[in-house]
């Protein structure tokens, strides 16, 4: 994640056309190893993302003594259950992944384990008291920096009691946290939403044999619930597909397919957004199997037109706001999006990042306390651009290549693997091109 390296886009207007079967889901994938190993026993999980941050997550938990093995996108977590896990010797580290560290402070707040919690440079900086603050009310243990509330942060694990709670921010992984620690209380946890973040913790606590009530914007659970483990199947990450999404909108003539991608509608914010604005897209077989909802979906290029996006849209497609942004900037009229300040905590600071980033290739787009105006359409140019060590700025980067009228050089592009190893093959193999 430190490394700093170039890479060159060079499509200029392009068609992307074809069927691509897009990475594991990335916050399904982290989920599926933590269940694993708070359940006794074995479960296997097809479809993970071996991208880097959900292997931060493999290997935290391999610390705390759960027999991980992984091959390819196939993994096996054997637990001896959360009452068996040790004390890891060395610090946690969870790299990258804000959900890693952030869940993994719910979990260890109940478990029997005392652990050190840390993180790269970025997440480092990134604020844990939005979990910490919650958890203290329910008796967690937490020592650190008290003035910062960032990582590191040691977790003494301890007896938990549940509690009501109103987020004051849709925030999944503040939610998850919390059933995580909900889990290990004495009493029934309830937290309540401002509006419905991604509900994959509480689907997969299903899978899992646990019961969980949710009405509206609130989740119950029952504490001393024990897991049984499973097989999950982790459906392709419709955050990743997003970028590829937004470029055959944009470009004329082009049509990519997307195989098994996840559909639940708590993430499907990014498939509204494209109709709303005019891009043709089409469903194929569905599955609703248990668990996570996927199938089969085709997008293809469009005259587009601006739009507002706001309130209870913003958590159904927070991580596709900055391809979003770029998608913005081909379409008609002045896009606003608002209601979105918890962009500014994100890997980066992603209001400031994206504007500053598109306007180098011309784009009209300007940052506001909550979000972004942006006016279009404009022919973008080439240009150097920053990924700020986020992968989703660089994997926009990437594809701000297939509208602009030069080569985009992106500067620390290895960060992309933090979500979509194999990002620039489909890239190529779309646009039949060179980079
Ligand atoms: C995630 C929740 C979201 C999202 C992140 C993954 C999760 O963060 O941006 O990429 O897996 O729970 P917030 O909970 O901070 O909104």
């Amino acid at each position: 994640m430190e490394k700093i390296d170039m890479i060159t886009a060079a499509f200029n207007g392009e068609a992307l056309n074809g069927t691509i079967r897009v990475p594991g889901d990335k916050s399904i994938s982290h989920r599926a190893v933590m269940l694993g190993a708070i359940a006794k026993g074995k479960t296997t999980i097809s479809g993970f993302l071996a991208g880097e941050d959900c292997l931060s997550t493999i290997r935290i938990f391999s610390q705390l003594g759960v027999e991980i093995e992984r091959n390819g996108s196939d993994v096996s977590v054997t637990s001896p259950g959360i009452s068996g896990w040790k004390n890891p010797v060395e610090a946690l580290d969870a790299g990258n992944s804000g959900t890693t560290a952030r869940l993994l402070l719910g979990i260890l707040a109940g478990s029997s384990v005392t652990a050190e919690i840390t993180g790269d440079r970025y997440l480092r900086k990134r604020p844990m008291r939005r979990v910490t603050a919650p958890l203290n009310e329910m008796n967690a243990r937490f020592k650190g920096n008290t003035e910062t509330e960032t990582l590191p942060v040691t977790v003494e694990g301890t007896k938990l009691k549940a509690m009501s709670y109103e987020m004051p921010i849709a925030s999944a992984q503040v939610k998850s946290a919390i059933l995580f620690a909900g889990l290990s209380a004495e009493g029934t946890t309830l937290v309540t939403e401002k509006a419905v973040s991604r509900d994959h913790t509480e689907r997969m606590l299903r899978q899992f044999g646990a019961s969980v009530q949710s009405e509206e914007t609130s989740v119950s659970i029952a504490g001393g619930q024990s897991l049984q483990a499973c097989d999950v199947k982790v459906p392709g990450d419709i955050s990743s597909a997003a970028f590829f999404m937004c470029a055959a909108a944009m470009v004329p003539g082009s049509k990519i397919t997307f195989l098994e991608v996840g559909l639940n509608p708590t993430r499907t914010g990014i498939i509204d957004v494209l109709q709303e604005m005019g891009a043709k897209v089409s469903f194929g077989e569905r599955v609703n199997g248990e668990g996570e909802p996927y199938g089969e979906l085709t997008v293809e290029s469009s005259d587009l037109h601006a739009i507002e996006i706001s309130g209870a849209m913003i958590p159904r497609l927070i991580d596709e706001l900055p391809v979003i942004a770029l998608l913005a900037t081909q379409a008609t009229g002045t896009t606003v999006i608002k209601d979105a300040e918890e962009l500014r905590v994100k890997e980066t600071d992603r209001i400031e990042a994206v504007c500053s980033e598109l306007q180098k290739l011309g784009a009209i787009i300007e940052p506001t306390p909550d979000g972004m105006r942006i006016t279009g359409p404009t022919k973008l140019t080439g240009g150097m651009l920053r990924s700020h060590g986020d992968h989703r700025l660089g994997m926009m980067a990437a594809i701000s290549s297939v509208v602009a009228d030069g080569p985009v050089q992106i500067e620390d592009a290895s960060c992309i693997n933090v979500s979509y190893p194999g990002f620039f093959e489909h890239l190529d193999s779309l646009t039949r091109s060179k980079h």
